[in-house]
């Protein structure tokens, strides 16, 4: 049967599927196509389907033998005027889902619940989220289905992380981003992953194997020893250290660096000045910020001012990673100093 596709790399396939699925754009009917190097995912006819994943083709693919249904909204029964409610979408890490329901549907958690964990293939438990509470940005997680603790491990980008939601941040939401800076790395580079949670930017650097040092930072212990133990199965574990410590502290008595990642969109923003100044000469900055929509254009100036000053510093690329509340996206910003020997 002929749909819409999309085509992805191998290593990619898990990142994008899982993406797919969030945004009900996969096809549940259709068997996904293994080809060689590639994973053809059949895709929902008008689907938005993020630029990043590729641009839709079209395919021939095998339907299952019993239709399974379309979105796990079909697999739960409510009044209309509840079903409304109901959010498209959810996420998923390893065999665990995560589902933020809205207070009108608090009731109704252990039905969507038991609907998600029929609907999504290999899962073992779903959960209500309840936000990242505290500066380790922990989940409240409280079970609705299935069984055991939010304990997994999670394929990204073709690589197995330990993930436990509950004691250490975790996204799927930036596998995109973390591919994305480590795409960024040049041969040779030495890294520092500050707030580096269970570590997904300094491992997919690490095993793309061009950096020649990753420095992995947080301050959470429970994120430190996830990142060891998914280290403890990697040939390139080598190239990374991990170092539990605030990082303020860890920057006071910083070694220069070609580059530095800093995720703590709540925070980080007092961290960039000191980031600044043990980035080499024409070394990079990637830094993320929950920023108000209307006010993102002119964000970028002054973060250009407490990096360092235009003088020294400029900004090379801005997106949105995704939307973050009905106001404000997480952003994403590339700064890069000046390098005066190639000015010359
Ligand atoms: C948004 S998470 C980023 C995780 C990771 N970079 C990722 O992409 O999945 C922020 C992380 O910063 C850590 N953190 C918060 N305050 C910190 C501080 N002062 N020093 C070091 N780490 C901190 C938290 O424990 C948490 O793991």
């Amino acid at each position: 049967m002929k749909s819409r596709a999309l085509v992805v790399r191998r290593t990619h396939g898990e990142t994008a599927r899982l993406e797919l699925m969030r945004l009900a754009a996969l096809r549940m009917d259709l068997r996904i196509l293994r080809d060689g190097e590639w994973i053809v995912l059949p895709v929902v006819e008008g689907a938005e389907i993020p630029a990043e994943l590729g641009e839709p083709s079209e395919r021939e693919f095998e339907p299952f033998a019993v239709p399974h249904a379309r979105e796990y909204r079909d697999l739960v029964e409510l009044p209309a005027t509840e079903r409304e409610l109901l959010p498209r979408s959810f996420d998923s890490v390893g065999d665990v889902v995560l589902i933020r329901i809205p207070p009108e549907l608090e009731s109704r958690g252990p039905d969507i619940g038991e609907a998600l964990l029929r609907f999504v293939p290999g899962a073992r438990i779903v959960g209500a989220d309840h936000g990242g509470h505290g500066t380790e940005r922990r989940r409240r997680l409280t079970r609705l289905a299935g069984a055991g603790d939010f304990r997994t491990i999670h394929r990204e980008n073709g690589i197995a992380f330990d993930i436990d939601l509950e004691r250490a941040y975790f996204s799927p939401r930036l596998a995109r981003e973390h591919a994305r800076v480590a795409e960024n790395v040049g041969v040779g580079e030495e890294v520092d992953d500050l707030c580096c949670g269970i570590g997904p930017f300094a491992v997919t650097i690490a095993r793309d194997g061009r950096a020649r040092r990753i420095t992995a930072v947080d301050s959470n212990p429970a994120a430190i020893a996830l990142l060891r133990s998914t280290l403890a199965r990697c040939p390139y574990s080598d190239r990374v250290e991990s170092i539990e410590a605030d990082v303020a502290a860890f920057l006071s008595s910083a070694r220069p660096v070609d580059r530095v990642i800093l995720n703590l969109p709540h925070e980080g923003i007092k961290y960039l000045p000191s980031v600044g100044t043990i980035v080499r000469p024409g070394g990079a900055v990637h830094y993320y910020e929950v920023t108000a929509r209307e006010g993102a254009d002119v964000r970028a100036e002054d973060l250009v001012n407490r990096i360092g000053g235009r003088a020294h510093w400029s900004l090379i690329d801005q997106h949105v990673v995704h939307p973050y509340s009905p106001q404000d996206d997480l952003l994403a910003f590339q700064f890069v100093r000046a390098d005066p020997a190639e000015d010359a």
